[in-house]
């Protein structure tokens, strides 16, 4: 089973970024963080990290033909973008939405998700276990996937 993880813009700036919010854990933890995860599960594992919104549709595009499950914190787009909302509709990859802070717990524009009408699930607010938890249900959504075939 194949896994892409794709953390959208100011990702690469995590454990300086606003670290009250945050944290410390940087995107390099988190990546390593997720290799060990997805090895102990048997998943193949690729993360890309981009700033650019063109970047991340092409991404998702291109992981049509590679993943089974998309993880993806689109970061600030994940309030603003339609053109990945479509990217995801577009392809036939279930996606779950991550956050690593409880963005319904914030300011109001961040309630809002272009993303979660497109998507199988979100997970908010864990910080990085989020991610380890977004691999667990991407086995789960994988393994059901299977047994239906
Ligand atoms: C975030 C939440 C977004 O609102 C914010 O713009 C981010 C990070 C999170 O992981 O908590 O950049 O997606």
């Amino acid at each position: 089973m194949n896994v892409l993880v794709i953390h959208g813009p100011n990702l690469n700036l995590l454990g300086s970024r606003e670290p009250d919010v945050y944290g410390r854990t940087t995107l390099e933890d988190i990546n390593a963080l997720l290799a060990r995860e997805a090895q102990a599960l048997g998943i193949e594992l690729r993360t890309i990290q981009s700033n650019a919104e063109g970047e991340l549709v092409t991404a998702i595009q291109e992981a049509a033909g590679w993943a089974d499950v998309l993880i993806i914190n689109p970061a600030a787009y994940t309030h603003t973008s339609v053109a990945i909302r479509d990217a995801i509709a577009a392809v036939d990859v279930p996606a779950i939405e991550v956050h690593l802070s409880n963005v319904h717990a914030r300011e109001d524009f961040r309630r809002r998700s272009y993303i979660a009408p497109v998507a199988v699930g979100q997970i908010a607010g864990f910080g990085a276990d989020s991610y380890r938890l977004a691999l667990q249900a991407a086995q789960g959504l994988a393994s059901r996937k299977a047994d239906k075939a």
